[in-house]
Formats: C-alpha cells, structure tokens, sequence
C-alpha cells in the first residue's frame, strides 16, 4: 500500500472534540429530542414470566384511561411482513432471529414487550401502561447457568465460521500429561452495557411505505436494511437519524423489539411515536455480555516455556437467537505454544439475546488467559512479566503468518517501567502501605485490526470549506474529530475548513460503528474522498495541473493553486462557471486491500495496575493505571487517550463491581437500576496513565491505524485480579471481586 500522502501535523494532533461545545451545552440533538410535530408518546408492558404463553390480555382498562390512543399487543398488531420469512437477515449475523415483537402468545424471556401503550404524554402512557393484565399459561423456564451446562451446543455458525470451530494445533489437550501443569475454572458474570443515554427511538411513517426513524444505533445502514426488510419497502424508504449517541458499547449493534414496537405504533396510530426504555429495560431488552463459564488447562516447562493450553468457553445465548463472540481467539495466537486447543459453546437459556459489549469475548476470554498466565509464572516462580516474555511469539502461531506489525515488546517494557515494576515482589503480601497490602498485576489484550468496506462523499463548497459525509455513527470515541483531520491532513487543510457529517442513511454507506473498525474502515474512505477531490480538481484544473501530483495541489482562499509553481492558479468560482457546475464533488469507496491477506492483523495493549486491598475489609482500591496499547497511527492523542481511559474504567467495573443477577425463581433480574448494578464513580478511578506505541501499520490502512476501542478493556480485569493475588495471595477467578471474596 502507498503510505500517507501529506504529514502536515494535523494527524496526531490532540484536537479537541469538533463536536464538544454541542455536547456540553446541550445543543447536541440525542434521538429522543427531536420536536416532531403530533408526537405520541409509547411505553412498554413487559412480561412477567420467563416462558410460556399468553392466556389472555386485558387491555380494557388502559383504553379508557387519559389520554391513550391505542393498546398494541400481539391480538391487533399491525402485521410486519418481514416476520413471515423465517430467515430473516439481522445486522450483526447472528443464527436464528430477532424476537419478533407482538407476533405471537409466545413468551421467550421474562421482560419481553407484551403490549405498547400510546397516550398524549409519557405520564400518562406510563399509567395506562400499568393498567394493563396479562394472564399466562407459564412453562418451567431455565436461566440458571450453571444448572444446565449440559445443554450447551457447538454454534451452528462453526459450519461456515471456522473460528467458531474447535481448534487444535499441536497435540490436542496436551497440558493433561505434562508435568507442570493446570487446570482451572474462570466465571464471566452477566454484565449489562449501561450507557448514560436510554435506548431511543422516534418513529415516523412519513407515507404508507415511507419510514424515518430518529433512533439510537452504532449502525443507521444496517438499521435501515433491518427496518425495509421487516416492512417489504425499499431500502431507501427508510430513513435513519444518528446524529448523536450517548454511550452505547456495543449494544447498538443489533436492532431490538422496543425499535419494532415503536414503528407498529406508529404504524398503528399513524403519528409519530417515541419509545425511551426505561433504566430497568435496558437490562433485559437491549442485549448485555453473557454470563460465561470457562476452563483453561495449561502447562510449561520448569524454565517457562509453554507446552500446551487448552482453553474452553461456554456463554449464555437465547432460546431464539445465537450470539456468539470470539472468547478464545487470544488463546489461539497470542503465545508462542506448540500445542493449543480450543472449544466454544454457546448455552440458549430462557432469556433476551446477548450482545457485543466492548472487547467482547476476547475481553471474556482475556480474563481467564491472563489469569492463568499469572497463575502458572508464580507456579514456575517467574516473573509474570517475563514469562510472558519467555513465550513472546513473533509471528501468528495460529495463522502461520507475520504480523502486519506488533510492537507489544515496547508496550510490556514502557508499561513495566512506568507502573514501577520493580518494586513488585514474587511473595503475595509483601509490599504494604500503612495497612493496606500493595499489588502489582498485568494483563494482555489484543483484537484483530479489522478493515471494513465504506464509502464517503467530498464536495468543495463554494465558501472555500470541504464538505464530508458518511453513514457512520459516533458512540463517544470522537469520529467526526478524527475524520476532521484525516481530511485536514490529506487535503493540507486547516479543520475549521473541514466539515465531516455522519449519522444519516441517506449519507454514503459505512458499516456498524464496532470492533474498533471505525478508523480504518470510513478514516479510509475519507482519505480516499479527499485524494480523490484533489484529482477531480487537478482534471478540471487543465493543463497548468497536468503533471502535477495530487498532494501538491492546494485549495486556500478560493483558489486552487500548486504548490512550488505559482504560474498554476485557478479560482474556484471562475472554474464552476467554466464548467458549468455547481460545485466540484467526488464519492469514493474504500475496500480492504487484498494484501492483507498476507498477514495476520491485530492491535495489541497491556494493562498494568497497582491495587491496595484492606487485610480486613477486603475493600480493593485500584491505585494507579497504567494502558500501553500498540494501535498503529494515533490520529488524535487526546480522543485515543480517552478511548484508553474509559476502557480502564470498563476494566475496573468488570473486575470489581459489575454483575447482573437473575433471581432464578421467576427468571428475572433483580437488578434494575445502577444502585444494584454497580459501576465504577470518580472515586474509583486513580489516573490512569495510557502510552501509545504510535508506529504505523501500514498493511492495515493507508493511515497506518489499527484500532483502540477494545484493546482499551481486554486485558485490564485480569490485571486487577492479577494484582489482587500479588496483594493477598487469594485467586479470585470468579468475577467481580467483591470484598466478601476476599476476606
Ligand atoms: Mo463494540 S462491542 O464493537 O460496540
């Protein structure tokens, strides 16, 4: 791949957010903020079993009440037909379907929508809501985990994705006659997303076949294929606002029964509706990471070689939906060992569909890896750091490929040296501060360096700035301030001249914004726009421009000049006249290169942490962070930094606090709001420290960038564990550590 045309600084460059001043004074429109005109407002009744049926529904009573327009249940719901066809297509493919919302008496998980209720205000939808009586024929539910691990399953997936597969290489379940070895179990609470803004939808049929919904996705092309698929109207039909979002971590990668149950309503009523879950829906209706059981068995040689690591997965999924995540990828190619087995199963239990949440399974099945890997340096008495060392691999053991690149020898060794790993000692307990026990851990994160097909749109406005669109979303990372200086930089622009648009379907197609592809994918097609302008230029320039190299043409104060020539010098405004247009505008689309397929991609991270724990309470207070991450080009310091800093947040909450609990009896969670579900506040978080390799890849993309998103939270919980064991000598393998687990 040629590399990147014009380093002029903006690249890199630790800009603040172009959309900051919006967020913080609250002029940013969110989708439930739109002021349509007419607009009712839907709330949910939810079912109270786990399974079974609906006996019967009385509704009577939510009809009279004031201000309602109409009760939908499965009994007058306006059919969807995409809900005939059984195979219905979903962005993400995941086996088996979606719920399909008010389409049957059958009830798949407790919580699930049974009825919408529609009034003039939310108040008085929320009341009518209450008024609502179902009646059920129930049967016996299972969403008890551990109780039916005999009925997990290999993903039906694994046909066609061999990833999904069991894998050997080497030996298969070599550590079981070694003779340092071993074997343990690791648990992966349920784990709920929970970002600040509620899931929202406006919907609004504009016409009988024409739908725009204002709705909170991390993917309005992939919404508005779902929606024209469930309503057989074309794609273009359907309109998807996202302009912004606050928080989503993966949950808005899947369309959800709430976003169906809206546009029926509004189908229904034929006004435009708005759904807001409440916070207690958000934990059953919007996916979570699913509980997870795993085992890893494990064995090296008496001076720290790895000889055998099997790694085995199961993870919760729903009766009607297979979700699958890539649990054990980090086993299969992280370190150097000549015998490595792997097996993933899915487990369906009656509850909703689990989904992505940030560094998804490989966050899952970092915790166990790197645990073990901690486990098995202090059975050796290695340093844990330097076993890893010992089994540092320089190409992908399970590919059998280079890597594009991989700096994570500089990530361990800036990490070691910042946390201050030198003051860790091999004996558990042994470093104290006042009363409290001081630990040292590390853990490894990687994912892989996805590209992802996408497209953008450049047009030179007349008034001298670039105008840049492309259907993806910005979850928080900050798109549209990298996309504004991937443009500024190829373009030789100042940002303020750089107007980057996002969230719209009707805009250039871009894929999900998810598995820290963002970048790479539309930074890509940004880039590619930009040259490609240059060009469009430089052709309609004529002759003076004839010979010259796109990076050399300058757009500045209306004119379009070469840089080192100044007899080539045109006006923007006498040149649209000369070729009577309106303005000069390209659309380009970015795919990943073949070349690719040469090496094996990834993003790397390390993760060190110092932790206090009382001897006496158990209380762990993680005291200081350190994140060293090898994602290629940094484009903006400052946002990437960010990125970093709330993936250490997410780490600690998943290492000690976060856990969703089903009471079992009913199938229902008990925890509901974020008084029960604990995330980490202020007070939990130290400063954390985050250090960039920052050495471009450029097999990955012309940019050199491979992604930040998820290497910021797969490895961190592991290090907290890890240094909790430093710290007290107790394993925790059962997350979250909670002070009872230590005392
Ligand atoms: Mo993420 S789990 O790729 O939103």
């Amino acid at each position: 791949m040629e590399k990147a045309l014009i380093r002029n600084g903006e690249i890199g460059d630790p800009m603040n957010r172009v959309d900051g001043r919006l967020k913080v004074t609250g002029a940013a429109t969110y989708s439930g903020e739109y002021e349509l005109p007419n607009l009712v407002y839907a709330v949910l009744v939810t079912s109270t079993i786990a399974k079974g049926r609906i006996k019967s529904i009385d509704t009577k009573q939510a009809e009279r009440a004031p201000g309602v327009l109409a009760v939908i249940s499965h009994l007058n719901s306006p059919k969807v037909p995409g809900f005939a066809q059984h195979d219905h297509p979903t962005e993400p493919a995941t086996g088996g379907q979606p719920l399909r919302v008010f389409n049957s008496d059958r009830i798949y998980s407790n919580g699930q929508p049974i009825a919408v209720v529609m009034a003039d205000t939310f108040e008085r939808a929320l009341y009518a809501a209450s008024l609502v009586k179902a009646q059920y024929d129930k049967e016996q539910h299972q969403t008890d985990f551990k109780a039916n691990t005999g009925r997990a399953v290999v993903p039906s997936q694994a046909k066609k994705n061999p990833s999904m597969a069991d894998y050997t290489r080497g030996q298969a379940d070599a550590y079981k006659t070694a003779a340092i070895k071993l074997e343990e179990e690791y648990v992966m609470p349920t784990e709920v997303h929970n970002p600040m803004e509620l899931q929202t939808i406006i919907a609004h049929w504009e016409a009988a076949d024409k739908l725009t919904v204002y709705d909170k996705t991390q993917a309005v092309k992939g919404t508005q294929k779902a929606f024209a698929e469930d309503w057989d109207i074309p794609v273009e039909n359907v309109k998807v606002i996202t302009k912004f979002v606050g928080g989503a971590f993966g949950n808005g990668l899947h369309t959800w029964p709430h976003e169906t149950a809206a546009i029926i309503a509004a189908k229904k009523v034929n006004r435009p509706v708005k759904l807001m879950l409440t916070r207690e829906q958000m934990f059953f209706m919007v996916g979570y990471r699913p509980y997870t059981w795993q085992k890893i068995g494990m064995s090296a040689t008496a001076d720290g070689k790895l000889t055998g690591i099997t790694h085995e997965a199961m993870g919760q999924t729903s009766s009607y939906e297979e979700f699958t995540e890539s649990t054990v990828q980090q086993s299969k190619m992280m370190y150097a060992s000549p015998n490595v087995t792997t097996r993933y199963r899915i487990l369906p239990l009656d509850v909703s569909t689990p989904i992505w949440m940030r560094g998804p399974g490989e966050a899952t099945g970092a915790f166990a890896l790197e645990s073990a890997m901690d486990e098995m340096a202090f059975a050796l008495n290695l340093d844990p750091l330097e076993f890893r060392l010992l089994n540092y691999t320089e190409t992908d053991p399970e590919k059998n490929l280079p890597w594009s690149t991989k700096y994570l020898k500089e990530c361990l060794e800036m990490g070691a040296e910042h946390i201050g790993w030198n003051k860790r000692s091999m004996k558990p307990g042994a470093v104290r501060a006042g009363e409290w026990l001081v630990g040292y851990g590390m853990g490894v994160g990687t994912f892989g360096a996805n590209q992802r097909m996408a497209q953008a749109r450049a047009r030179l406005l007349t008034d001298g700035a670039v105008l840049i669109q492309s259907a993806t979303t910005d979850i928080g990372p900050g798109t549209g301030t990298a996309m504004t200086q991937i443009a500024a930089d190829t373009l030789g622009m100042p940002p303020e001249k750089i107007i980057f648009q996002l969230g719209d379907s009707a805009f250039p197609h871009s894929p999900s914004q998810g598995g820290s592809s963002t970048v790479s994918s539309v930074g890509s097609a940004v880039r590619a726009a930009c040259i490609a302008l240059k060009q469009k230029l430089q052709e309609l320039g004529g002759t003076a421009f004839s010979t010259a190299k796109p990076e050399d043409i300058v757009i500045k104060d209306g004119q379009i000049s070469l840089a080192g020539d100044a007899s080539a010098k045109v006006v923007y405004a006498d040149l649209l006249k000369e070729q009577n247009m309106p303005e000069v505008e390209v659309m380009v689309e970015a795919k990943p290169d073949e070349e690719r397929k040469n090496y094996s991609m990834y993003s790397f991270s390390v993760h060190f942490v110092e932790v206090h724990v009382h001897p006496v309470t158990g209380v762990v207070r993680v005291n200081k962070i350190v994140s060293c991450a090898d994602a290629g080009t940094i484009v903006n310091e400052k946002t990437a930094g960010n990125q970093m800093i709330g993936g250490a947040v997410g780490g600690i909450g998943m290492a000690l606090m976060e856990e969703a609990v089903i009471d079992h009896r009913f199938g229902r969670y008990v925890t509901k709001d974020l008084a029960e579900y604990h995330v980490p506040v202020h007070a939990d978080i130290p400063a954390v420290k985050v250090f960039f390799v920052n050495k471009p890849d450029f097999h990955v993309n012309p940019m050199g960038t491979k992604g930040i998103g998820e290497i910021a939270l797969i490895g961190m919980a592991p290090a907290v564990a890890n240094a909790v064991f430093n710290a007290t000598g107790k394993r925790i393998r059962h997350l979250p550590i909670t002070p009872d687990k230590l005392i």
